[in-house]
């Protein structure tokens, strides 16, 4: 028996020594050289690759720029190769809904909004929601899944993103990727990586070690790779550690498509190309942006890097297997959008209603100052945010072009860093059929609602002059409950927000200040794709962040207020107290051109723990009308390192709602914050009613990124924590 072991001993040594050595002395694997998958598609797309010529393959290199015919003005199209039955590849944004410049789209709630849900189901419906549209309008691909992480809390993008956690965000994305793709539409996930500012939107250079951004930035692409299998991956503008996203050979190459076996092909931002043979060879497969004028994947620059030997036409045949393997596992090649096909509006707006009504978040909740009485309540005002007839949404490529429901823009009196005003894509106030107050009028008949506020469709965003506070003042002054929306706008190529503070219109904490004075049942509706300071936290009875909510927002916002729906909504970042709290503020407050990302691995709620900062919500956070109790906490671990943490949640109050138990690890290694999310679950239960629920931990979770072994290492011993928010921890393994 002891000599078996010894032998096996000795063994083992051996075979370390061998894969040592044979680490050591092979040369690096390149991705053309992997052979053939056993993959049907794939042998598919490579017998359609050799019936191709050369000039056929660089067709599904470069994207043209649509004309505004059909379908209308999306993204740019690919064209295809009718004699072999290969159809045109159709392109559009997708975030909130389809971008279709002259077909009209509906507009859902933020992305955010979406993760604010942290509803893995609803992020599938999402995407195949968005998806039915799209191919309704005949696009075969959306590029609407956004996943850089709120790293700047005043990033103009934040809101077409998924939080600042990565693993709420990659199962999300990888959620809602497999929801675009059950409508045969191919889905894209960006931006390919270090992108978390506006700042500097087309240059800057993101310094990130490589700890950090493998359990940060990199994951969330990692984990919708591998569970969503997403048709494309967007690079991005930006630099990363020196090399441009789209002709980094690490990112592309080695991380991308050898280490996490992406299969499908990598396409640039619009402009985001910088080379030919440099991006080629990095793993870049498709340039998009420009046939009009120069382009790097264009004709010319491909045959003369072909004549010189800078690129081989094995890589342009790979680059092109890409793309048809995608079209073909998609479904797009077999049966591609047609086109002109009815869309439901009114299906889609009721299911736009539900994603809000989930992703609400209740922040503040006094004396139960909601849910609101209807039948107690003869005047309601309701202030601010052109709430009479239309939502805020977030701006840039993001939104919807062409919005069923319709906008009213402007920009005067904008103020971003570096720009003063919109950038190339406006910042519409969404009109909605239903807004607030009609909504309100509905659940309330017998009350009288009225509007006060800015009634300017040519300045919508202009600071309220006094005399408005004023009419607002006294119509709060003289109504049971004042409801005042507060907005926070954001958008693409807009730059980042320069402070937390409410900025657009500028002196919106004015107007709540002096309503609440005038009126103690104050309530403060929030509509912002970033997290916003409250100096009037501690005057206002009741606070909801219902971010941008879509076009059915007016209607979920009154069902919330008034109980019909339980809110269930959880912070999917932090909101601090101050805006030097935040990791990225520096002494100043200004945003590097060239962002350092010196807080490594303190993200978000990581940094506020790490710190010891008390924020003024905290990550994972959200109130209810009802209360639920967590109780007997077990923990099992695989021998593969696979955790089983299981416990139990009442909901001992006395309507039904839905709660967010959430699990926390505690990881004990130089560099790691205190907790870091490892798993959740979104249960719905009725009053008086438990629930058995088992979340499932992978050895990742629970792993740090080991840069000398290249590889993910588990730690053994963690902490588990189970909370209903990462700062009110309900349960403790020890
Ligand atoms: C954005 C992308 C978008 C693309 C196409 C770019 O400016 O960064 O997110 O998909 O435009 O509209």
């Amino acid at each position: 028996m002891r000599m078996l072991r010894n032998d096996m001993q000795s063994n083992r040594v051996w075979i370390a020594v061998l894969l040592v050595t044979s680490f050591l002395v092979s040369p690096p694997i390149k991705a053309q050289e992997r052979g053939t998958p056993n993959d049907p598609a794939w042998q598919r797309a490579n017998d359609l690759v050799k019936k191709l010529t050369l000039d056929e393959k660089l067709q599904f290199i470069l994207s043209k720029y649509p004309s505004n015919a059909d379908p209308g003005g999306g993204g740019g199209y690919i064209e295809g190769v009718t004699r072999l039955h290969i159809p045109d590849v159709n392109i559009s944004d997708s975030a909130t809904g389809s971008g279709s410049a002259t077909q009209s789209s509906s507009t859902f709630p933020a992305t955010i909004a979406l993760a604010a849900s942290w509803d893995r189901q609803l992020s599938y419906d999402y995407g195949k929601e968005i998806a039915i549209q799209l191919r309704a309008q005949g696009f075969a691909m959306g590029l609407g899944g956004g996943a850089n992480l709120t790293r700047e809390p005043r990033g103009g993008r934040a809101f077409e993103y998924l939080g600042e956690d990565p693993l709420l965000a990659g199962e999300l994305l990888a959620q809602r990727t497999k929801g675009t793709q059950s409508q045969k539409v191919m889905a894209s996930i960006k931006h390919f990586a270090g992108n978390e500012q506006e700042t500097n939107r087309m240059g800057g250079n993101s310094h990130i070690d490589e700890r950090t951004l493998r359990e940060l930035y990199l994951l969330p692409f990692e984990i919708a790779v591998e569970q969503g299998q997403p048709a494309s991956v967007m690079c991005s503008y930006n630099r990363l550690n020196g090399e441009y996203a789209c002709e980094n050979s690490v990112l592309l190459t080695d991380i991308l498509k050898m280490q996490w076996h992406f299969r499908g092909q990598i396409q640039s931002d619009w402009g985001a190309t910088h080379s030919t043979a440099k991006a080629i060879n990095a793993g870049l497969d498709e340039e998009e942006g420009s046939d009009a004028g120069p382009s790097y994947f264009g004709r010319v620059p491909v045959l003369f890097a072909l004549t010189n030997h800078d690129i081989t036409q094995e890589r342009i045949d790979d680059m092109v297997r890409r793309k048809l393997y995608a079209m073909i596992a998609s479904g797009v090649m077999d049966d591609p959008p047609q086109g002109g096909e009815k869309i439901d509006f009114d299906a889609a707006r009721k299911f736009a209603q539900s994603v809000e009504e989930q992703s609400i978040v209740l922040l503040k909740n006094d004396r139960h100052q909601l849910p609101l009485p209807p039948s107690k309540l003869t005047r309601i005002a309701v202030i601010g945010s052109h709430a009479d007839a239309a939502v805020m949404s977030g701006g840039g490529s993001a939104d919807t072009m062409h919005p069923v429901t319709g906008s009213f823009e402007g920009c005067e009196g904008l103020e971003f860093v570096e720009h003063n005003g919109c950038g190339w894509w406006r910042n519409p106030w969404l009109k909605i059929p239903v807004p607030l107050t009609k909504a309100i009028q509905e659940l309330s008949p017998r009350s009288e609602v009225k509007f006060s506020g800015v009634r300017d469709e040519q300045a919508p965003f202009r600071a309220y002059s006094l005399g408005e506070i004023a009419d607002a003042v006294a119509l709060a002054r003289e109504s049971d409950v004042a409801i005042v929306v507060v907005a926070q706008p954001a958008g693409e190529d807009f730059g980042d927000l320069k402070t937390l503070s409410l900025q657009n219109p500028s002196n919106q904490n004015e107007l709540v200040d002096a309503v609440a004075t005038a009126n103690p049942h104050t309530i403060v509706v929030i509509e912002s794709g970033n997290p916003i300071l409250m100096p009037w936290k501690d005057k206002i009875a009741a606070i909801i962040e219902a971010w941008y909510p879509g076009e059915a927002g007016g209607k979920a916002l009154a069902n919330v207020l008034f109980g019909n729906v339980d809110p269930s909504g959880k912070l999917p970042f932090t909101f601090p107290l101050r805006n030097e709290d935040t990791p990225t503020w520096g002494g100043t407050g200004v945003i590097s051109k060239d962002p350092v990302y010196s807080e490594k691995l303190n993200i978000g709620y990581r940094w506020y723990d790490a710190r010891k900062i008390a924020p003024l919500f905290d990550f994972g956070y959200g109130l209810s009308y009802t209360h639920f109790t967590y109780a007997d906490l077990s923990v099992k671990r695989d021998t593969d390192r696979t955790l089983h943490v299981s416990f139990s949640v009442k909901n001992d109050g006395a309507v039904a709602g839905a709660e967010v138990p959430q699990v926390y690890l505690g990881i004990d290694y130089a560099g790691e914050p205190p907790l870091r999310l490892g798993g959740w679950s979104k249960i719905q239960l009725n009053p008086g009613e438990a629930q058995k629920v088992n979340i499932v931990i992978s050895p990742r979770m629970q792993s740090i990124w080991d840069t000398s072994a290249n590889d993910w290492r588990v730690i053994p011993d963690i902490a588990v924590y189970v909370g209903a928010s990462s700062r009110d921890i309900r349960l403790k393994e020890r």
